[in-house]
């Protein structure tokens, strides 16, 4: 069941996602985390990051598993994905790095790279799993056709989603990557719960058909309906076409 929060802007957004997350890592020591890349959760992130400064909570003995990475950068590239998590959340709390995983991009052996990253899931359930979602419907590098049953596996990304991307690689798409890995979206269906945040009026379709839709794997994210436990935070303009 799909849980609609409306915010106002990116800020309240932001806000209201650390409210879950925080009844999470406040009542369990050892919560696996899973969590998410890209604009959407960094506001998230520094609400948590404000919170562990303020001493509420501490995240030594909690274990977090990413959703993708690029294939092909190398880890200290500040686009890689590892980065992203080092810069926006990892240094700034007391959490191990060696409890946090990120999918291996640059594995010789990339299926049995994706086939440990699945086991590991398994082996430690997620108790709250952190999403964006793309324009496109997308969640992870799962991009529309992409079987329910996936688990983690290499994927071709698609032009739309390397376009969204470009920005963040001097605005050419030539420099974005070609391929990711990502879990797959039976991983994500694991995971005890999930809060999806979307904000931005480029993701109000993909919001709609998430929530309305078919379920589909033309809208990757419309999986979530058939999850017990979804909380999507959407601000105005990611929440235009959804009802009270
Ligand atoms: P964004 O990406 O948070 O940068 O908009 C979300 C996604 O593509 O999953």
């Amino acid at each position: 069941m799909i849980v609609l929060k409306h915010a106002k802007d990116y800020n309240e957004m932001s806000k209201m996602a650390y409210s879950f997350v925080k009844n999470v890592v406040k009542n369990n020591e050892n919560a696996v985390l899973g969590l998410a890349t890209g604009s959407t959760p960094i506001g998230l992130y520094k609400e948590m990051i404000a919170d562990y400064n303020a001493g509420e909570v501490s995240y030594k003995n909690m274990v977090s598993i990413n959703l993708d990475e690029y294939v092909g950068l190398p880890v200290e590239h500040p686009e890689s994905y590892r980065s992203f998590m080092n810069t926006n959340l990892f240094n700034h709390v007391d959490i191990d790095k060696a409890n946090t995983h990120v999918p291996n991009g640059l594995a010789e052996n990339v299926e049995e790279a994706c086939k440990e990253y699945t086991d590991f899931i398994k082996a430690h359930p997620i108790d709250i799993q952190i999403l964006g979602i793309g324009a496109n419907g997308h969640i992870g590098f799962n991009e529309p056709g992409t079987p329910f049953g996936s688990t983690t596996h290499l994927v071709e990304l698609k032009e739309k989603t390397r376009l969204d991307n470009a920005r963040f690689f001097e605005g050419d798409i030539n420099k974005v990557p070609t391929h990711a890995v990502t879990m797959g979206l039976q991983d994500i269906m694991e995971a005890k719960q999930i809060l999806l945040l979307a904000s931005g009026a480029n993701k109000a379709e993909a919001v709609r058909d998430m929530v309305y839709g078919p379920i589909s794997p033309d809208c990757p994210a419309s999986v979530l309906q058939l999850h017990e436990n979804v909380i999507v935070v959407v601000d105005e303009a990611a929440g235009y076409y959804l009802k009270a």
